[in-house]
């Protein structure tokens, strides 16, 4: 991958990279001493180099098995157990997979809504399937995917009888605690760990992304390789870059950071950077607010706000070099929509200047623009992207000097909701206070 940021360089002066470059150095320092805010939340910092080959071996094996027993595998988590493993799906799966009969294998997700209709249709769908269940909770205890494991444990065992039914749950849970854990241990599920030290928004190339993503079909060793690859370079420093320009134009009032792709795939891949930031930053009335733009279909619905709104957004772009088909544009005799100029090109070719075209509209009309290249949507680039994001992610909330691995602002609903619902303990809880 490359950071190019030559479409910032008019809205910074050098002088004001430089004065943040030690307070960069520092804080990509502190990921490594761990000397830092919520430090004995940083083993997501080593783990490309550490993560052990029986245990990427374990998850393919498991993923192998399912996958020549099962045609549906329900991933039941939310926020960190849910997001990683769903964009690195979304992105390296063919569109319409869903709809393609020689896809034997479904991965879809539950427990990351509380909608009663989601469950409803999701239980329609399962009932002329043979599927599992893989069920994520660091904390066991999070509402959205008990709810939807408690359904979906019920349905199962009627289905398959409880002993059949055990070995189509996979558990993904704390090393110790949590009511997960327990569960599991009761009914035998075959279980992987989420180790202490890495929370959920960090946690994608732990069992909690990769055994999705490997039930999925894809390679989860290139995952890894690319993520290395990153780890290693960390002298190139490209998330210290990242970091200093986001935090340079944030100090300018650029408040909101649009990450933007030009190809559908990438849609979940902006959620899971969504909450990566916006969970790790968002505290003391701090930090950039993270959104996401689809292009080209964006720029017909948010393309005016962009170019022309407040002047508060800075743009992210993350740019595939090539495509993995060739598709040209047909020759037409009557060219009655007046096509005919671009016969014979690319379709990306036509991308590829609406992206450069976009870019260069936005950047003269106030919006600066990072641009983030990767030769293609493969697993190992995606393994690059992960961690230069994680790593930049840790650097960046450190410059804004907040903790990036807690958040207490997530309880306030949590709280109101279990007053409402009159959860045991919570009867105290005066809403209107
Ligand atoms: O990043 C985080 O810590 C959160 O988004 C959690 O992943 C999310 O709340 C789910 O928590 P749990 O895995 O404990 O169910």
């Amino acid at each position: 991958m490359k950071l190019n940021l030559k479409y910032t360089e008019k809205f910074i002066e050098l002088s004001e990279k430089e004065n943040l470059q030690k307070t960069a150095d520092d804080s990509n320092n502190k990921l490594h001493d761990k000397t830092g805010k919520g430090n004995d939340f940083l083993g997501w910092v080593e783990l490309p180099n550490v993560i052990k080959n029986e245990l990427i071996e374990d998850i393919e094996k498991t993923a192998k098995e399912i996958r020549k027993n099962i045609d549906t595998m329900v991933v039941i988590g939310i926020g960190g157990s849910y997001l990683g493993a769903k964009a690195v799906i979304e992105a390296l799966s063919d569109n319409f997979s869903y709809l393609k009969s020689e896809n034997k294998m479904q991965v879809v997700f539950a427990g990351q809504n509380l909608s009663e209709d989601y469950l409803y249709e999701l239980r329609e769908l399962l009932k002329n399937k043979s599927y599992g269940l893989c069920v994520i909770s660091k904390s066991g205890t999070t509402t959205e995917p008990a709810v939807a494991f408690r359904i979906l444990k019920k349905d199962i065992e009627e289905k398959y009888g409880k002993a059949q039914a055990r070995k189509r749950i996979i558990a993904i849970t704390d090393k110790q605690k949590g009511a997960l854990k327990k569960l599991a241990q009761i009914e035998g599920y075959k279980t992987y760990e989420i180790a202490d030290d890495i929370g959920g928004r960090f946690s994608v190339l732990t069992p909690v992304g990769l055994l999705p993503i490997a039930i999925a079909g894809f390679d989860i060793k290139q995952i890894i390789e690319g993520a290395k690859n990153i780890y290693k370079k960390s002298a190139d420093n490209n998330s210290e870059n990242y970091a200093i320009i986001r935090n340079t134009l944030y100090n300018k009032g650029f408040t909101i950071e649009m990450m933007a792709n030009y190809n559908p795939k990438l849609h979940y891949f902006a959620e899971w950077w969504k909450q990566l930031y916006g969970e790790s930053e968002g505290k003391e009335h701090k930090g950039i607010f993270p959104a996401s733009v689809d292009f080209t279909s964006d720029l017909h619905s948010m393309g005016q706000y962009i170019q022309d709104g407040k002047r508060n957004l800075f743009e992210t772009t993350i740019s595939v070099k090539e495509p993995k088909y060739k598709l040209t544009l047909p020759e037409n005799e009557e060219n009655l929509d007046n096509l005919n100029y671009l016969s014979g090109k690319r379709i990306d070719y036509i991308n590829k200047n609406a992206e450069l075209g976009t870019t260069l509209a936005h950047v003269s009309g106030g919006v600066p623009n990072i641009k983030i290249e990767i030769p293609e949507l493969n697993e190992y680039y995606i393994g690059e992207l992960i961690y230069f994001f994680e790593k930049a992610c840790g650097i960046s909330a450190y410059m804004l000097d907040v903790n990036p691995f807690d958040q207490p602002g997530v309880e306030d609903y949590k709280r109101n909701m279990f007053a409402l619902l009159g959860k045991p303990g919570f009867e105290s809880e005066n809403l209107l206070k």
